[in-house]
């Protein structure tokens, strides 16, 4: 088996993940931008979509918004506990009845047939986990989807500013006092972080030329019974476009959420965020900013990408 998938499993199947995740819009803005991003996307192209299989759905944030608009919906993970955590959220939503829970792996779909689905999403990175399977499982995706797709994967030219800046996440905190550890510890670690930083010419300009976050040390850790990130694969916007392109979508559009915000310091993003007007005006102009194809590449973690079947 991949190691990537086998990272995976153990990494996203720990307890508390599926709680910690369904809270990410609550400690983080990048997450706000980028979510509010993705449902304004799928609001606006639910026409004659009636099934939907959403594949690496977590804890429910799009599985469940698309029941609510009454669709029926495939919530396809490979984690336990945030299908756990995604089944008391739909109970919660009312809508447990519209949602089929499946766990499995998306580097194996031959449970269905071509065109099984209306339309077929996977959002915040699931297929970016899938390498070095990740070309053959965007082609599976779009071979059971029969009208439209809508992805979001990692991005190369996103990720590579991290690689200068390991302070990055802490710019996107919404309220520094909250318990959240990944928030506690973005606080704690922040001097830390700058005094143990220094530019390295090659690790940028791999990541750069081969996509690939993570390797031998993630493996090495795995086997030594630890919980490393999984090993993720970062896509060019054209590399992207190509491969949806070659395995016939048309009408590919690309999208970059959170290129805008990324521009702003956390003191501004903060006032924004706990104003509901400014809120809501901030994240409208961020989807119409960060669908413009020139800035698609700089989206804050992921690049987005929806055609038709
Ligand atoms: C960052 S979360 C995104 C959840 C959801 N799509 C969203 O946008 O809120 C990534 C999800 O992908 C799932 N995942 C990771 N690798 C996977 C794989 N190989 N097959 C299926 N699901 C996977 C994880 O369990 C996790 O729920």
């Amino acid at each position: 088996m991949d190691y990537s998938r086998k990272i995976s499993e153990r990494l996203w199947n720990l307890s508390d993940k599926g709680e910690l995740e369904s809270h990410r819009e609550t400690t983080f803005i990048d997450d706000i931008v980028q979510k509010s991003h993705i449902e304004k996307e799928l609001l606006a192209n639910l026409d004659g979509i009636k099934t939907v299989f959403d594949g690496g759905a977590g804890c429910g944030r799009f599985s469940i918004l698309l029941a609510k608009q009454g669709c029926k919906v495939t919530h396809f993970d490979i984690s336990q506990s945030m299908i756990d955590k995604a089944k008391e959220l739909a109970e919660e939503a009312g809508v447990l009845d519209k949602i089929t829970f499946v766990k499995g792996a998306l580097e194996d779909l031959t449970a269905y047939h071509a065109k099984a689905f209306d339309l077929v999403i996977s959002f915040d990175a699931p297929i970016s986990y899938t390498y070095p399977n990740h070309e053959r499982v965007i082609s599976e995706l779009v071979r059971i989807a029969k009208k439209r797709i809508m992805i979001s994967v990692s991005s190369r030219l996103g990720y590579l500013p991290y690689l200068s800046n390991p302070l990055q996440k802490n710019q996107f905190i919404l309220d520094k006092d909250c318990s959240d550890s990944w928030v506690q510890w973005c606080i704690s670690n922040k001097a830390n972080m700058v005094n143990s930083f220094a530019f390295n010419k090659v690790q940028v300009e791999k990541l750069l030329s081969d996509g690939l976050m993570g390797g031998a040390e993630e493996i090495a850790e795995y086997e030594r019974g630890g919980t490393p990130w999984c090993i993720t694969y970062t896509f060019m916007p054209n590399e992207l476009e190509a491969l949806l392109v070659k395995n016939g979508v048309k009408n590919v559009k690309l999208a970059g959420p959170g290129a805008y915000a990324r521009t702003i310091p956390n003191e501004l993003l903060v006032k924004i965020m706990n104003d509901s007007k400014q809120r809501m005006d901030f994240l409208d102009f961020c989807h119409e900013y960060d669908s413009n194809p020139y800035v698609c590449g700089m989206g804050k973690d992921n690049l987005f990408a929806k055609g038709e079947i």
